[in-house]
């Protein structure tokens, strides 16, 4: 969201300026501060589980109306800043072709491991036409949402690329860091391939109306700061800079990225996702340059403390509204996604509090 950038034309929407999400965004404390959690909507809802009974996962994030409908659950129950598209990361892998599929409990599962150039040739290009559904259901949800932003999103290459290469979810990521490190020409060509897909994805989502986009590098924080810089950043940058002309604010996350912030800001985010593993405070001022404003944070209640009564739970809030103010602005969130059992009136209580310490 450069000042400079053209903003695009884009779908005319209802002024939204003054929402709380998009001005915490630009560097703005809004009376209200913002409140979203990532995997708000999902199981953690009965409304969700029930509307899911009988259909795939991926089936639902091809379906407009069904998309809609979870994406609007936790808006409606909660009173959150932020709507949050319903899909996955992997979607755009399905869409073009990928045999990919959602295992329950696990995760994406892949078919065939891209572990060599035979296996990268095999990876697909996605064309636009392809996550059409997913488009579609940006633009019912833009008309139904009122005065709340929505977020788009997208796989970043590296955590899109752990996936294709492990096959599956991995603890170590063993294969992605082996390929990276021993077939450096391989790597960057598959990242470079990935960086594309999530710059076509991010655009259709743009393209149909989405308020904002968060790049996920869920598991970026296996690397160090220098295989970072070296291996993954230019292709997250690309995807960032990709989709900067469109003039929305870009949100860059992982999970265990203390030490990688301000790599991760320099791919060219607008805002820096935090986990629970560092203070805000202390996240902001590694980010941040003497005598310039400081930097726009999301984040960091350890999904976790949602199971540990009110009491403590209270606490942290107020602890991490503390420690946020030290931002430029502050989008409160979770540290990462919201856990599958949690009870849901726990997280409606939580969005009641921030709202209400805020005024
Ligand atoms: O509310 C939201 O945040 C939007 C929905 C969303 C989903 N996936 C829905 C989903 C988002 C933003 C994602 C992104 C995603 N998917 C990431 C990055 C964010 C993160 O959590 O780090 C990753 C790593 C994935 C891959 C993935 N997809 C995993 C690890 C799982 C969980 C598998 C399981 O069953 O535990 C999925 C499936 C998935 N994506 C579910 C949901 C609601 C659960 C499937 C179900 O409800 O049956």
């Amino acid at each position: 969201m450069s000042p400079t950038a053209q903003t695009r034309p884009r779908p005319a929407r209802r002024a939204l300026s003054e929402a709380p999400f998009l001005a915490a965004a630009r560097g703005e404390r809004p009376a209200r501060p913002p409140v979203w959690f990532m995997r708000q909507a999902g199981r953690s809802l009965p409304e969700y589980r029930a509307l899911r009974q009988g259909v795939e996962m991926l089936d639902a994030c091809f379906d407009p109306e069904m998309l809609t409908e979870i994406t609007l659950q936790p808006v409606r129950r909660h009173g959150v800043d932020a709507a949050i598209l319903f899909s996955d990361i992997v979607v755009p892998l399905k869409a073009a072709g990928l045999d990919i599929d959602i295992v329950p409990g696990t995760g994406p599962v892949v078919a065939e491991p891209i572990r060599d150039a035979a296996g990268l040739r095999a990876l697909p290009v996605l064309e636009p036409d392809q996550v059409s559904k997913v488009a579609d259901g940006v633009r019912l949800l833009v008309d139904s949402l009122g005065e709340t932003p929505l977020i788009g999103f997208a796989g970043a290459p590296f955590t899109l690329a752990s996936y294709l290469i492990e096959g599956g979810p991995s603890r170590n990521h063993e294969h992605t860091k082996a390929l990276m490190h021993s077939e450096p020409e391989l790597w960057h060509e598959l990242a470079g391939r990935l960086a594309d897909l999530a710059l076509t994805f991010l655009k259709a989502q743009l393209d149909a109306g989405v308020d904002a986009v968060q790049l996920f590098d869920s598991w970026a924080g296996a690397l160090s700061e220098r295989d970072y810089r070296e291996f993954v950043l230019p292709h997250s940058a690309k995807v960032l800079a990709g989709v900067a002309d469109y003039g929305v604010p870009r949100i860059h996350f992982g999970v265990g990225t203390g030490e990688l912030l301000v790599a991760m800001r320099d791919a060219g985010a607008d805002v820096v996702g935090v986990d629970w593993r560092i203070p805000l405070d202390e996240a902001v001022r590694r980010l941040s340059t003497p005598g310039a404003k400081p930097a726009v944070v999301q984040g960091n209640l350890d999904p976790a403390l949602l199971y540990a009564g009110w009491p403590v739970l209270e606490a942290e809030v107020r602890r991490i509204l503390a420690e946020g103010r030290a931002a430029a602005g502050h989008i409160f969130n979770l540290g990462h996604g919201v856990l599958p059992g949690v009870d849901p009136d726990v997280l409606t209580r939580v969005v009641r509090l921030v709202h209400e310490l805020g005024s």
